[in-house]
């Protein structure tokens, strides 16, 4: 049932294709359209809403974070994310004009099925983006998306991440259709590329021999660190749980702004860093702003490991290591920067002879607070 794989977590690795296409498929017309219909929250309840807050945990909340970013710049609507675990207890300002979105592979998450009750009994309204049927979280949701990402069997989220991701976009770009804000080119551009994106994560996913090949070379390092800005950013701590929790080394990612407000002292050499570069086109201040971070960092001794799209020349003097993906718009990046690092934590593992689908102390759903 491995497919041929050693690993669950390498075969669901190689099923993100399909499972972004897959949770794409029937969503968007031929005109280019979003036909949501599945969301039940009318469409003259979301052109009330006034703030969207996410919730969810780990992996799940990453993607969650990477949703705040599309939601703001394409609805203009006010978004927060925050852990389930930490969003109850802090009384937050919930109303009925106040879209919570849920996001939770299992479905089963007692710290999100917790604040989504408490969310609606503020009276805001719960949408789940969840992978699986019939679960608890979208049973008690007044909406929901599923991901088609199918079973996801190992305990590490790979697949199930790439496709929240989708549902999250799918859910930013619906919301900017219905209330008509900011509906330009660049949303009718981004829902091609959205729609296309599956091949590009295959041809990352056909270059990924190098990245397992420098895995291995840090088998007994102890610390690796990861940078990103923007979209960047969750995608580094994203990078950094899947080596804390397959790896078991210690793992940190940070925003590259902050390197000089405290994490830059860790620095030392050879220390191997991942820094996650936006694309040059587009919002280049962003990639300017990562290049020097990644001058700072390596002028202090740090190996850098250098994720960057092809033909990006201004950053690769810099880079120790080079690990090319395709072009994307930028907000839609994590969908191929991910990929290597989830290769890297995968390989790393395997290297230290860890048990990749069910490391220590960790269960696949968890059910308890
Ligand atoms: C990490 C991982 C966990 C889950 C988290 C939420 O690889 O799998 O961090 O993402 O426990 O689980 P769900 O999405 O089922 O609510």
């Amino acid at each position: 049932e491995k497919g041929g794989y050693d690993y669950f977590m390498l075969k669901e690795i190689a099923e993100q294709p399909k499972a972004v296409a897959d949770t794409l498929l029937g969503r968007i017309d031929v005109a280019g359209n979003l036909t949501l219909d599945e969301v039940r929250i009318p469409a003259s309840v979301l052109r009330e809403v006034d703030k969207v807050v996410i919730v969810a945990c780990g992996t799940a909340y990453h993607a969650g974070m990477i949703a705040k970013y599309a939601i703001e710049h394409w609805t203009r609507i006010p978004c927060e994310t925050e852990l389930a675990s930490e969003f109850r207890y802090r009384d937050p300002i919930l109303d009925p004009r106040t879209l919570v979105i849920a996001i939770s592979q299992s479905g089963e998450t007692m710290d999100t099925l917790m604040a989504l009750r408490h969310a609606r009994e503020q009276g805001a309204k719960v949408l789940a983006i969840c992978n699986t049927n019939g679960s608890t979280i979208p049973r008690e949701s007044d909406a929901v998306l599923y991901t088609h990402a199918g079973p996801e069997v190992a305990v590490a989220s790979t697949k199930a991440f790439l496709t929240q991701l989708v549902a999250c976009y799918l859910v930013a770009l619906y919301l900017g259709q219905v209330r008509g804000t900011k509906w330009g080119d660049e949303i009718q551009s981004v829902i091609r590329e959205l729609s296309e994106i599956g091949t590009q994560v295959e041809q990352v996913l056909e270059t990924m021999e190098p990245v397992r090949e420098l895995a291995r070379t840090l088998a007994n390092k102890n610390t690796v660190l990861f940078l990103g800005r923007h979209v960047g950013f969750p995608v580094a701590l994203e990078g950094a749980l899947k080596l804390k929790e397959l790896a078991y080394m210690h793992a940190e990612g940070f925003a590259a702004g902050e390197l000089k407000h405290g994490p830059i002292a860790l620095i030392e050499e050879d220390l191997p860093v991942v820094v996650v570069v936006p694309s040059p086109r587009g919002r280049s201040v962003l990639h300017d702003k990562i290049v020097s971070n990644i001058q700072e960092i390596r002028a202090r001794g740090a190996r850098t490991i250098v994720i960057a799209e092809r033909g990006d020349e201004t950053v690769a003097p810099y880079a120790d290591h080079l690990i090319e993906i395709p072009a994307t718009p930028t907000l839609l990046q994590p969908l191929v920067a991910t990929v290597p690092l989830q290769v890297f934590a995968c390989e790393l593992a395997t290297a230290r002879g860890n048990e990749v689908d069910q490391p220590r102390n960790l269960a696949k759903s968890v059910t308890v607070e």
